[in-house]
This record gives C-alpha cells, sequence and structure tokens, in this order.
C-alpha cells in the first residue's frame, strides 16, 4: 500500500484531489496508506488496484485507481448515514460534504460503481494503464448492468468520454482558503455518468 498512497500524493499536487490527498511528505503518506488499511478493512468490498510492468510484490506501481462498487440498494437510513462525516472542523469536511450530497442527489439509492481514485505517474501516460483501471470497473458494472460514477477533473474528462462517461453537472470549488498559493483560483470538478453496455474502447499498455 505504500506505493499506492505514495503514487497518489505525488500525483495530486492541485486542487480538491490534492486537498484530500496532502503532500506527498513521509508523515503524510504513512497517513493515507493507514486512511487506505483502515477501509480495507472495514469496508472489504472496496478495490485497490494497480498497473504495474512487473509481476514481482516489490515492483513500482505505474498508475492506481480505487473502485467503490455499491451492489445493493442502499436505504434512506444508510443513505444518510453517509453524511455524517467525522471532523466538522477539517478543512476537508466542507469539500467532502458538497461531493456526497450531489453523489447522493444524482444516484439516490441505486446500486452503481463509484470510481474514486484514478492516477498515472506522470512519466508512464498516453500508454494506456488508465484506461485499464477505468475498464477493470467499468467491465464488471456492465456484467452487472450497473452505471459507474466519477468526479473528474477538466484535465481527465476526456479519458473518461472515451470509456462512455458523460457529464452530468459541473461544480466550482473555490481553493483560496486551502493554500496560499491558490488565492483566487477553482477547481472545476465535472461529475461524470456512464451507462451499462455502452460501446467500450480497447488498448493494452506499452512498457514504461
Ligand atoms: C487521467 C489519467 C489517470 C490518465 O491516465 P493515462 O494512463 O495517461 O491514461 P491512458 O493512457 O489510458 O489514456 C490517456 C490518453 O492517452 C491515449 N493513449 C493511450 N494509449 C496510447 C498510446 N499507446 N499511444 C498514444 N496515446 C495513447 C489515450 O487515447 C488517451 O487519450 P485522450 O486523453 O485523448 O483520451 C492521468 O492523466 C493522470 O493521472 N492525471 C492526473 C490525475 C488525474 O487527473 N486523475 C483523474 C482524477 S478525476
Amino acid at each position: 500500500m505504500g506505493t499506492f498512497a505514495q503514487l497518489q500524493t505525488e500525483v495530486f499536487t492541485y486542487g480538491v484531489s490534492a486537498i484530500f490527498s496532502g503532500p506527498p511528505t513521509p508523515e503524510n503518506i504513512m497517513r493515507v496508506e493507514v486512511r487506505h488499511l483502515t477501509t480495507i478493512e472495514s469496508q472489504p468490498h472496496v478495490r485497490y488496484i494497480g498497473v504495474s510492468n512487473d509481476t514481482s510484490e516489490q515492483a513500482p506501481l505505474l498508475a492506481i485507481a480505487k473502485w467503490v462498487p455499491y451492489l445493493v440498494q442502499q436505504t434512506p437510513q444508510q443513505l444518510d448515514k453517509t453524511l455524517v462525516l467525522p471532523n466538522p472542523s477539517s478543512e476537508k469536511f466542507e469539500l467532502k460534504q458538497r461531493l456526497l450530497m450531489c453523489r447522493r442527489d444524482i444516484m439516490g439509492n441505486k446500486p452503481y460503481f463509484y470510481l474514486s481514485i484514478l492516477a498515472t505517474r506522470l512519466e508512464c501516460r498516453r500508454q494506456g494503464a488508465g484506461s485499464m483501471l477505468i475498464k477493470w470497473g467499468t467491465e464488471k458494472a456492465d456484467e452487472l448492468g450497473l452505471q459507474c460514477y466519477v468526479e473528474s477533473n477538466a484535465e481527465a474528462q476526456g479519458v473518461y468520454e472515451r470509456h462512455g462517461f458523460t457529464k452530468a453537472r459541473e461544480e466550482l470549488f473555490l481553493l483560496g482558503k486551502y493554500h496560499e498559493s491558490w488565492q483566487g483560483k477553482a477547481d472545476r470538478i465535472i461529475i461524470m455518468i456512464r451507462e451499462p453496455s455502452m460501446e467500450r474502447t480497447t488498448g493494452q499498455p506499452n512498457s514504461c
């Protein structure tokens, strides 16, 4: 998991994703890693997956994804629970709550697949690794006839469109209060949905 958290914190350096991941310092990487391990223990249905050139355990990850399959319809009580977030004083609280409200508003209590994290190491991009990780979830969702949901940034929007996602909504997040150097800046989050069984793109990753 160390390399998953490391890649995540190294790739996300700006905007909402960076606020959630934090900087690639050893302390923060450890914190993110612990958070993921806790998730794996408490929510075994959540899938952390990666792409590597090598099958050895120590091989570095080139790309990572976190897919959360919600396979059963949730009750109103379960949905309400998702809105009770820990740490109301944390700077991430407001962002998380807004994103959750959007997800709840758009998806309701339907089952679906949520792509929560997707990142490819900068030097390994445009070789198909990200697509492999998207397809991992979209193919499973197709098999079950379920929709997929992702909160994209403007740069990744095209990649998701190639995989059949379409824009459902757009949300603007002002970043000034999160980082001194982000004064006057904003992050545009494009909420995208993919209907099941749409035509899919193909492609194998090259070596990196
Ligand atoms: C978005 C992201 C995950 C895509 O990862 P990736 O591994 O580069 O994805 P792919 O290689 O599958 O696809 C990227 C592009 O390369 C193209 N591509 C894929 N294989 C290729 C190849 N062999 N040769 C040339 N181009 C290729 C794809 O067609 C795609 O083009 P498009 O952008 O016009 O759709 C990556 O850019 C990233 O980590 N960005 C920063 C983090 C981020 O924004 N994450 C998403 C948060 S919502």
